[in-house]
């Protein structure tokens, strides 16, 4: 299908995040190219413990099951370019995110699609995001190693860490033409 270009250059960056890793990510990202930063929230939260959401997650993976959204983007259409974040979950893109690809059409819109990781990498995540923005510009996506939660390790976005993410995402974002 043609892909109609949106002619707009306002900024929408929105991300999942439970233990704030992808969010500092988010912020990052912000901070270089400016722009609405909203947090993906769920009607329904994930509960708190960790085998309990990978069990959660992994039903709904498995069912193909759409989270409903408690986050509502005001005037969708007068965004122009979409960065969307998001942890792997399952080796997955997590159903919070599928929940919102499906809810709005980014056709002519240009997606860039960011994640960190326990260091799996980040599966079929970024497939899922092509697949559902069929008549979407989908830029090259940054990926980093954030926490290990499985094993307790939670925020890792700080000291020694957060500088070179922060290098690394100047990086690709002079790469795909950002700043
Ligand atoms: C339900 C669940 C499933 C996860 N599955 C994976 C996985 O398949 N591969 C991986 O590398 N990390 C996995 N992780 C780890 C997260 O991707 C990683 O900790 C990430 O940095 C969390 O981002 P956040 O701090 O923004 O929530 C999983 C975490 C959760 C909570």
């Amino acid at each position: 299908m043609e892909k109609t270009q949106v002619e707009s250059d306002k900024i929408l960056i929105a991300y999942l995040s439970r233990t704030k890793n992808t969010k500092a990510v988010a912020e990052m990202i912000h901070r270089e190219v400016g722009g609405d930063l909203v947090e993906l929230e769920l009607v329904t939260p994930y509960p708190e413990n960790y085998r309990a959401i990978v069990d959660q997650v992994a039903r709904e993976n498995e069912s193909g099951f759409l989270p409903v959204l408690k986050t509502k983007i005001q005037e969708m259409e007068s965004y122009g370019i979409i960065f969307v974040g998001f942890p792997t979950w399952g080796m997955q893109l997590p159903p919070p995110l599928k929940s919102f690809l499906n809810q709005y059409d980014l056709s002519g819109k240009t997606v860039i699609p960011f994640n960190t990781n326990a260091g799996y990498g980040i599966g079929s995540s970024f497939e899922t995001v092509e697949k559902l923005c069929p008549n979407s510009d989908i830029l090259e996506g940054f990926s980093t190693k954030g926490g290990i939660e499985r094993d307790g390790i939670l925020f890792v976005m700080k000291g020694e860490k957060e500088i070179k993410v922060k290098s690394q995402i100047k990086g690709w974002l002079k790469r795909i033409g950002m700043i």
